[in-house]
C-alpha cells in the first residue's frame, strides 16, 4: 500500500488497532483520543487538513444554527459545544498551540424590517427549545458592536456560540495525535479492504460515499477571507450572523486581522468561484458592517460540506461491517461536532460496539437499502480515493 517511509515501517511492524481514513479535524481528534487511550493508530490522508476544514469559518454555533426540523441534531450540537471549553483547554495544554478559541459570543442581526421578521421567527423557535437567545434593542446592539451599520433594525445575542480557527485547530490536533503515537500514512485509500487494522474509522467527509455507499453528498460553500487594514484587528469582536435584504451572511473576526465571510450553500460539487456569489456575500457583509468595504480581499475559496439526507452526521458501525465505524456527514457542523464525535467514536471502539445513547439518532442504519460497497470492493471492484473529513 505504501513504500519506503516511516509509516511503512510502522505498518509492517505493528498491525494498527485503529485506522482512521481522513486527516481532517474529526479524523485527527479520533486519532488523538484513541492514541491517548493506548491504541496503535494510523491516519490515512494524502493531504491532511486540506478539505472542508481548510475553508470552514469555525463557528461553534449550536444556537444560531438550530434550524426548524433538526431537533435531534441541535441536541448533539449543544452537547458538543458544551464539551468545547474542556477540549480546547486539553488541546492547548497538550500542544502549546493557540487555536483561536474565542468566547465573545455571536450577534444575530436583521438589516430591514423584513429581515428582522424572518430572524425573529427563528429566534422564537430557538428560545422555544430553551436555547439562550437574548433579544437586543438597536441601541444595545450598537453598544456591543459600534461598527454595525445604523440601518440594522435589531438583533439578538447568542452568548454561548463561540468560535475557533480551523486552520490552527487541525495542525494542533495532528500534533496532539502524533505526540500520543498516531502515525500518518500520506496515501489515498481506494477501498477499505486495503486497510489492515482492528477497526477502521471512516472520517473522510464527502469521500465516505464512495468508500461505504452511505448517502453523503457534496454541498458547495463559497467563502471569502478579508484582512483589516494596517495590520490591526478587525473593528468588531463578535461573530456577526445576519439577514441583509434577504441574503444570509456571517462574518467571523480573528485576532490576526482576518475576517471570514460566508457562505453560499449550493447543491453542486465544483469548486469554482462565481462573481455573483462574491458580490452577494460582500454586499450583505458591507450592508451590515460598512467598514468591511475598506478591508483587503485576500482569498476566495470554495469547499464541499459533506451533507446527508437529514443534514445530520452519520456516526456508528456500518451495517454488515461492525469493524468499520463511520464518523462522517457532518455537513455544516464539522468543527463544532469534533469533540463529541471523537469522544463517542472512541468510547464505541473501547466498548467493543456498546454505544452511548447519544449516538442512537445518528447511526448509519437509519438509511435503508444501502449498497454493500465495502463487501463489493473486498470482492474485487474499485472505488474512488477518499478525501478529508
Ligand atoms: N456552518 C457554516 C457553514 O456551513 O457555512
Amino acid at each position: 500500500m505504501v513504500t519506503g517511509d516511516p509509516a511503512t515501517t510502522y505498518l509492517t511492524r505493528h498491525r494498527p488497532d485503529v485506522a482512521v481514513v481522513g486527516g481532517g479535524p474529526i479524523g485527527w481528534a479520533v486519532a488523538w483520543r484513541c492514541a491517548t487511550r493506548g491504541m496503535r493508530v494510523v491516519v490515512h490522508d494524502p493531504a491532511p487538513g486540506s478539505g472542508a476544514s481548510h475553508v470552514a469559518a469555525g463557528m461553534l454555533a449550536p444556537v444560531a444554527e438550530a434550524y426548524f426540523g433538526e431537533r435531534e441534531l441541535t441536541g448533539l450540537l449543544t452537547e458538543s459545544a458544551g464539551r468545547w471549553p474542556g477540549f480546547a483547554a486539553a488541546l492547548t495544554e497538550a500542544t502549546g498551540t493557540d487555536i483561536g478559541y474565542r468566547t465573545e459570543g455571536t450577534l444575530m442581526v436583521g438589516l430591514t424590517a423584513d429581515d428582522l421578521a424572518e430572524a425573529r421567527r427563528l429566534w422564537a423557535y430557538q428560545q422555544g427549545l430553551g436555547l439562550p437567545v437574548t433579544p437586543l434593542r438597536p441601541s444595545q446592539l450598537r453598544e456591543r458592536e459600534p461598527a454595525l451599520a445604523p440601518r440594522v433594525r435589531g438583533g439578538a445575542l447568542a452568548a454561548t456560540d463561540h468560535q475557533v480557527d480551523p486552520r490552527r485547530l487541525v495542525p494542533a490536533l495532528r500534533l496532539a495525535a502524533e505526540q500520543a503515537g498516531a502515525v500518518l500514512v500520506a496515501e489515498p485509500v481506494r477501498r477499505l479492504s486495503d486497510i489492515t487494522a482492528g477497526v477502521t474509522v471512516v472520517a473522510a467527509g464527502c469521500g465516505a460515499a464512495a468508500l461505504t455507499g452511505l448517502p453523503v453528498r457534496p454541498v458547495k460553500g463559497q467563502v471569502l477571507r478579508l484582512r483589516a487594514p494596517d495590520g490591526g484587528p478587525p473593528g468588531f469582536r463578535h461573530v456577526i450572523r445576519g439577514y441583509a435584504d434577504g441574503a444570509h451572511v456571517y462574518l467571523v473576526p480573528r485576532d490576526s486581522g482576518e475576517v471570514v465571510v460566508g457562505a453560499t450553500v449550493e447543491e453542486r460539487s465544483d469548486l469554482d468561484i462565481s462573481a455573483g456569489a462574491v458580490l452577494r456575500l460582500l454586499r450583505a457583509a458591507v450592508d451590515l458592517l460598512p467598514e468591511i468595504a475598506e478591508y483587503d480581499l485576500v482569498e476566495t475559496l470554495a469547499g464541499l460540506r459533506p451533507g446527508t439526507p437529514d443534514n445530520a452526521p452519520i456516526l456508528g458501525p456500518l451495517p454488515g461491517h461492525p469493524d468499520v465505524i463511520i464518523a462522517a456527514g457532518h455537513h455544516r457542523h464539522g468543527i463544532v461536532l469534533t469533540p463529541v464525535t471523537a469522544d463517542l467514536i472512541t468510547e464505541l471502539i473501547i466498548g467493543g460496539g456498546s454505544a452511548d445513547p447519544l449516538l442512537a439518532p445518528f447511526r448509519p442504519d437509519r438509511f435503508a437499502d444501502l449498497p454493500d460497497v465495502v463487501g463489493a470492493a473486498a470482492a474485487g471492484s474499485t472505488s474512488q480515493p477518499a478525501t478529508e473529513g
